[in-house]
Protein backbone atom coordinates (compact mmCIF):
# COMPACT_ATOMS: atom_id res chain seq x y z
CA UNK A 1 0.00 0.00 0.00
CA UNK A 2 1.20 3.75 -0.24
CA UNK A 3 3.02 5.37 2.66
CA UNK A 4 1.56 8.33 2.31
CA UNK A 5 -1.72 7.90 1.98
CA UNK A 6 -3.72 5.92 4.65
CA UNK A 7 -7.65 6.95 4.92
CA UNK A 8 -10.35 5.55 3.96
CA UNK A 9 -14.10 5.71 3.96
CA UNK A 10 -16.61 3.25 3.31
CA UNK A 11 -20.11 3.36 2.94
CA UNK A 12 -22.36 0.56 3.55
CA UNK A 13 -19.85 -0.80 5.97
CA UNK A 14 -21.93 -2.15 8.83
CA UNK A 15 -21.81 -5.63 7.32
CA UNK A 16 -21.81 -7.61 4.40
CA UNK A 17 -19.53 -6.48 1.49
CA UNK A 18 -18.81 -3.45 2.67
CA UNK A 19 -17.89 -5.00 6.28
CA UNK A 20 -15.39 -7.35 4.72
CA UNK A 21 -13.76 -4.46 2.69
CA UNK A 22 -13.25 -2.14 5.86
CA UNK A 23 -11.37 -5.03 7.27
CA UNK A 24 -9.38 -5.72 4.40
CA UNK A 25 -8.09 -2.50 4.15
CA UNK A 26 -7.31 -2.05 7.78
CA UNK A 27 -5.43 -5.51 7.83
CA UNK A 28 -3.29 -3.76 4.86
CA UNK A 29 -2.47 -0.65 7.47
CA UNK A 30 -5.38 1.63 5.88
CA UNK A 31 -7.27 3.60 8.75
CA UNK A 32 -11.22 3.52 7.96
CA UNK A 33 -14.54 5.56 8.54
CA UNK A 34 -17.02 3.15 8.51
CA UNK A 35 -20.55 4.68 7.60
CA UNK A 36 -24.08 3.26 7.10
CA UNK A 37 -27.73 3.89 8.34
CA UNK A 38 -27.31 1.14 10.57
CA UNK A 39 -25.82 2.35 14.24
CA UNK A 40 -25.14 -0.56 15.83
CA UNK A 41 -23.92 -2.64 13.66
CA UNK A 42 -21.51 0.38 12.16
CA UNK A 43 -20.38 0.73 15.87
CA UNK A 44 -19.68 -2.80 16.46
CA UNK A 45 -17.17 -3.00 12.90
CA UNK A 46 -15.73 -0.13 13.51
CA UNK A 47 -14.16 -1.85 17.07
CA UNK A 48 -13.06 -4.81 15.05
CA UNK A 49 -11.36 -2.66 12.56
CA UNK A 50 -9.24 -0.89 16.13
CA UNK A 51 -8.67 -4.15 17.13
CA UNK A 52 -7.14 -4.68 13.50
CA UNK A 53 -4.45 -2.11 14.77
CA UNK A 54 -5.62 1.09 12.63
CA UNK A 55 -7.97 4.20 13.31
CA UNK A 56 -11.71 3.86 12.25
CA UNK A 57 -13.98 5.91 13.03
CA UNK A 58 -18.55 5.27 12.66
CA UNK A 59 -20.55 7.99 10.88
CA UNK A 60 -23.75 7.42 10.98
CA UNK A 61 -24.93 9.12 7.30
CA UNK A 62 -27.78 8.18 4.48
CA UNK A 63 -26.14 8.59 1.36
CA UNK A 64 -28.53 9.70 -0.92
CA UNK A 65 -28.66 12.76 1.90
CA UNK A 66 -26.40 15.59 0.95
CA UNK A 67 -26.03 16.97 4.00
CA UNK A 68 -25.35 13.34 5.38
CA UNK A 69 -22.61 12.77 3.01
CA UNK A 70 -20.99 16.19 3.45
CA UNK A 71 -20.67 15.94 6.93
CA UNK A 72 -19.56 12.02 6.26
CA UNK A 73 -16.16 14.05 4.12
CA UNK A 74 -15.89 16.59 6.47
CA UNK A 75 -15.80 14.61 9.68
CA UNK A 76 -13.00 12.46 7.95
CA UNK A 77 -10.70 14.97 6.35
CA UNK A 78 -10.92 16.77 10.23
CA UNK A 79 -10.47 14.02 12.25
CA UNK A 80 -7.99 11.87 9.71
CA UNK A 81 -6.28 15.04 7.92
CA UNK A 82 -7.68 13.20 4.62
CA UNK A 83 -9.86 11.26 2.18
CA UNK A 84 -7.59 9.12 0.05
CA UNK A 85 -9.83 5.95 -0.46
CA UNK A 86 -13.21 6.27 -1.22
CA UNK A 87 -15.23 3.29 -1.61
CA UNK A 88 -18.85 3.78 -2.53
CA UNK A 89 -20.71 0.56 -1.64
CA UNK A 90 -24.02 1.21 0.24
CA UNK A 91 -26.60 -0.43 -1.93
CA UNK A 92 -30.36 -2.20 -1.90
CA UNK A 93 -32.60 -4.31 -3.77
CA UNK A 94 -36.54 -3.75 -4.17
CA UNK A 95 -37.34 -6.36 -6.83
CA UNK A 96 -40.25 -6.89 -8.49
CA UNK A 97 -41.24 -7.87 -12.01
CA UNK A 98 -41.34 -4.20 -14.06
CA UNK A 99 -45.05 -4.39 -14.91
CA UNK A 100 -45.91 -4.75 -10.88
CA UNK A 101 -42.81 -2.30 -9.84
CA UNK A 102 -43.68 1.03 -8.00
CA UNK A 103 -42.61 4.21 -8.55
CA UNK A 104 -41.35 4.17 -4.96
CA UNK A 105 -39.55 0.57 -5.36
CA UNK A 106 -37.64 2.24 -8.50
CA UNK A 107 -36.80 5.86 -6.62
CA UNK A 108 -35.26 4.21 -3.82
CA UNK A 109 -32.91 1.54 -5.66
CA UNK A 110 -32.09 4.80 -8.18
CA UNK A 111 -31.68 7.28 -5.20
CA UNK A 112 -29.52 4.90 -3.02
CA UNK A 113 -27.65 2.81 -5.50
CA UNK A 114 -26.98 5.46 -7.96
CA UNK A 115 -27.30 9.45 -6.39
CA UNK A 116 -25.87 8.21 -2.88
CA UNK A 117 -22.43 6.56 -5.40
CA UNK A 118 -22.48 10.16 -6.86
CA UNK A 119 -23.17 12.50 -3.82
CA UNK A 120 -20.28 10.34 -2.26
CA UNK A 121 -18.01 10.43 -5.42
CA UNK A 122 -18.52 14.54 -5.79
CA UNK A 123 -17.83 15.04 -2.12
CA UNK A 124 -14.64 12.93 -2.13
CA UNK A 125 -13.49 14.26 -5.14
CA UNK A 126 -13.34 17.85 -4.52
CA UNK A 127 -11.05 17.09 -1.11
CA UNK A 128 -8.70 14.39 -3.48
CA UNK A 129 -8.41 17.39 -5.81
CA UNK A 130 -6.67 19.52 -3.52
CA UNK A 131 -3.85 16.45 -2.33
CA UNK A 132 -3.88 15.63 -6.28
CA UNK A 133 -4.34 12.27 -5.12
CA UNK A 134 -7.82 9.79 -4.63
CA UNK A 135 -8.83 6.05 -5.84
CA UNK A 136 -12.59 5.70 -5.56
CA UNK A 137 -13.68 2.02 -5.84
CA UNK A 138 -17.36 1.86 -6.49
CA UNK A 139 -19.97 -1.35 -6.06
CA UNK A 140 -21.51 -1.86 -9.45
CA UNK A 141 -23.14 -5.51 -10.21
CA UNK A 142 -22.88 -7.74 -13.42
CA UNK A 143 -27.05 -7.00 -13.25
CA UNK A 144 -25.83 -3.87 -14.34
CA UNK A 145 -24.34 -5.26 -17.47
CA UNK A 146 -26.65 -8.42 -17.88
CA UNK A 147 -29.78 -6.69 -16.76
CA UNK A 148 -31.75 -9.24 -14.88
CA UNK A 149 -35.57 -10.19 -14.50
CA UNK A 150 -36.49 -8.33 -10.93
CA UNK A 151 -34.61 -5.85 -11.15
CA UNK A 152 -35.21 -3.45 -13.74
CA UNK A 153 -34.56 -0.92 -10.92
CA UNK A 154 -31.36 -2.21 -9.70
CA UNK A 155 -29.69 -3.40 -12.83
CA UNK A 156 -30.85 0.00 -14.10
CA UNK A 157 -29.12 1.55 -11.26
CA UNK A 158 -25.77 -0.25 -11.66
CA UNK A 159 -25.42 0.27 -15.34
CA UNK A 160 -25.74 4.00 -14.31
CA UNK A 161 -22.98 3.28 -11.65
CA UNK A 162 -20.70 1.58 -14.38
CA UNK A 163 -21.51 4.92 -16.51
CA UNK A 164 -20.86 6.88 -13.66
CA UNK A 165 -17.62 5.30 -12.91
CA UNK A 166 -16.05 5.97 -16.87
CA UNK A 167 -17.50 9.84 -16.60
CA UNK A 168 -15.73 10.36 -13.43
CA UNK A 169 -12.24 8.68 -14.12
CA UNK A 170 -12.38 10.52 -17.56
CA UNK A 171 -12.85 13.69 -15.51
CA UNK A 172 -10.55 12.97 -12.79
CA UNK A 173 -7.34 11.30 -14.46
CA UNK A 174 -5.31 14.83 -14.72
CA UNK A 175 -5.21 14.92 -11.01
CA UNK A 176 -4.00 11.59 -10.46
CA UNK A 177 -7.39 10.07 -9.32
CA UNK A 178 -8.70 6.90 -10.24
CA UNK A 179 -12.32 5.49 -10.47
CA UNK A 180 -12.72 2.09 -11.26
CA UNK A 181 -15.50 -0.14 -10.45
CA UNK A 182 -16.54 -4.05 -9.61
CA UNK A 183 -19.04 -5.65 -10.48
CA UNK A 184 -19.95 -8.86 -8.22
CA UNK A 185 -22.02 -11.76 -9.43
CA UNK A 186 -23.92 -14.32 -6.90
CA UNK A 187 -22.39 -13.26 -3.35
CA UNK A 188 -23.64 -14.44 0.06
CA UNK A 189 -24.24 -11.52 2.18
CA UNK A 190 -27.95 -10.35 3.68
CA UNK A 191 -28.89 -9.11 0.03
CA UNK A 192 -28.87 -12.65 -1.58
CA UNK A 193 -29.99 -14.52 1.66
CA UNK A 194 -33.47 -13.96 1.09
CA UNK A 195 -33.42 -14.46 -2.84
CA UNK A 196 -35.89 -17.84 -3.93
CA UNK A 197 -34.27 -20.92 -3.30
CA UNK A 198 -35.07 -21.67 -6.71
CA UNK A 199 -32.76 -18.54 -8.18
CA UNK A 200 -29.85 -19.31 -5.93
CA UNK A 201 -29.86 -23.54 -7.56
CA UNK A 202 -30.08 -21.62 -10.55
CA UNK A 203 -27.01 -19.46 -10.08
CA UNK A 204 -25.02 -22.22 -8.71
CA UNK A 205 -25.87 -24.12 -11.78
CA UNK A 206 -24.99 -21.60 -14.05
CA UNK A 207 -21.57 -20.29 -12.26
CA UNK A 208 -18.49 -21.63 -13.45
CA UNK A 209 -16.57 -22.17 -10.18
CA UNK A 210 -19.54 -23.81 -8.69
CA UNK A 211 -19.57 -21.59 -5.94
CA UNK A 212 -21.35 -18.48 -4.60
CA UNK A 213 -18.96 -16.01 -3.90
CA UNK A 214 -17.95 -14.41 -0.48
CA UNK A 215 -17.67 -11.15 0.59
CA UNK A 216 -13.95 -11.56 0.92
CA UNK A 217 -13.69 -12.26 -3.04
CA UNK A 218 -14.75 -8.76 -3.32
CA UNK A 219 -12.30 -7.55 -0.64
CA UNK A 220 -9.86 -8.69 -2.45
CA UNK A 221 -10.15 -7.13 -5.78
CA UNK A 222 -11.08 -3.41 -4.11
CA UNK A 223 -7.85 -3.96 -2.11
CA UNK A 224 -6.26 -4.61 -5.37
CA UNK A 225 -7.48 -1.41 -7.15
CA UNK A 226 -6.32 1.20 -4.41
CA UNK A 227 -3.08 -0.15 -4.07
CA UNK A 228 0.09 1.30 -6.04
CA UNK A 229 -0.39 -2.12 -8.41
CA UNK A 230 -3.10 -0.44 -9.58
CA UNK A 231 -1.85 2.72 -10.42
CA UNK A 232 -2.85 3.09 -14.10
CA UNK A 233 -5.90 1.44 -14.00
CA UNK A 234 -8.74 3.38 -14.43
CA UNK A 235 -12.77 3.83 -15.74
CA UNK A 236 -12.49 0.02 -15.92
CA UNK A 237 -15.40 -2.70 -14.44
CA UNK A 238 -13.48 -5.52 -12.81
CA UNK A 239 -16.15 -8.63 -13.23
CA UNK A 240 -15.90 -11.12 -9.99
CA UNK A 241 -18.56 -13.57 -10.64
CA UNK A 242 -16.97 -17.13 -10.94
CA UNK A 243 -17.36 -16.73 -14.47
CA UNK A 244 -21.52 -16.49 -14.23
CA UNK A 245 -20.41 -13.53 -16.87
CA UNK A 246 -18.23 -13.99 -19.10
N1 LIG B 1 -24.48 -9.66 -2.54
C1 LIG B 1 -24.38 -9.73 -3.86
O1 LIG B 1 -24.57 -10.80 -4.46
C2 LIG B 1 -24.03 -8.51 -4.66
C3 LIG B 1 -23.88 -8.66 -6.04
C4 LIG B 1 -23.56 -7.56 -6.81
C5 LIG B 1 -23.38 -6.33 -6.22
N2 LIG B 1 -23.54 -6.19 -4.87
C6 LIG B 1 -23.38 -4.85 -4.32
O2 LIG B 1 -22.49 -4.86 -3.23
C7 LIG B 1 -22.84 -3.83 -2.30
C8 LIG B 1 -22.94 -4.42 -0.90
O3 LIG B 1 -23.99 -5.37 -0.89
P1 LIG B 1 -24.16 -6.52 0.24
O4 LIG B 1 -24.44 -7.75 -0.48
O5 LIG B 1 -23.05 -6.46 1.22
O6 LIG B 1 -25.54 -6.05 0.90
P2 LIG B 1 -25.95 -5.77 2.42
O7 LIG B 1 -27.41 -5.50 2.39
O8 LIG B 1 -25.43 -6.81 3.32
O9 LIG B 1 -25.14 -4.41 2.75
C9 LIG B 1 -25.50 -3.17 2.21
C10 LIG B 1 -25.25 -2.11 3.27
O10 LIG B 1 -25.65 -0.82 2.74
C11 LIG B 1 -26.32 -0.11 3.76
N3 LIG B 1 -27.21 0.92 3.24
C12 LIG B 1 -28.45 0.74 2.68
N4 LIG B 1 -29.00 1.93 2.41
C13 LIG B 1 -28.11 2.88 2.79
C14 LIG B 1 -28.10 4.30 2.74
N5 LIG B 1 -29.15 5.00 2.26
N6 LIG B 1 -27.02 4.97 3.22
C15 LIG B 1 -25.95 4.28 3.73
N7 LIG B 1 -25.90 2.94 3.80
C16 LIG B 1 -26.98 2.25 3.33
C17 LIG B 1 -27.10 -1.21 4.50
O11 LIG B 1 -27.53 -0.76 5.78
C18 LIG B 1 -26.09 -2.34 4.54
O12 LIG B 1 -25.28 -2.29 5.69
C19 LIG B 1 -24.14 -3.22 -2.81
O13 LIG B 1 -23.86 -2.05 -3.55
C20 LIG B 1 -24.67 -4.30 -3.73
O14 LIG B 1 -25.53 -3.80 -4.72
C21 LIG B 1 -23.86 -7.25 -4.08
Amino acid sequence: MYEKYKNAVVTGSARGIGAAIAKKLASKGINVVVSDVLDEELRQTAKEIESIGVKSLPVKADVTKKEDVEKLIKTTVEKFGSIDFLINNAGITRDNLSVRMTEEEWDMVLNINLKGTFLCSQAAAIEMMKNKFGRIVNLASISGILGTPGQANYASSKAGVIALTKSFARELGKRNITVNAVAPGYILTDMTVKLPDKVKEDYLASIPLKRAGTPDDIAEVVSFLISPSASYITGTVINVSGGLLI
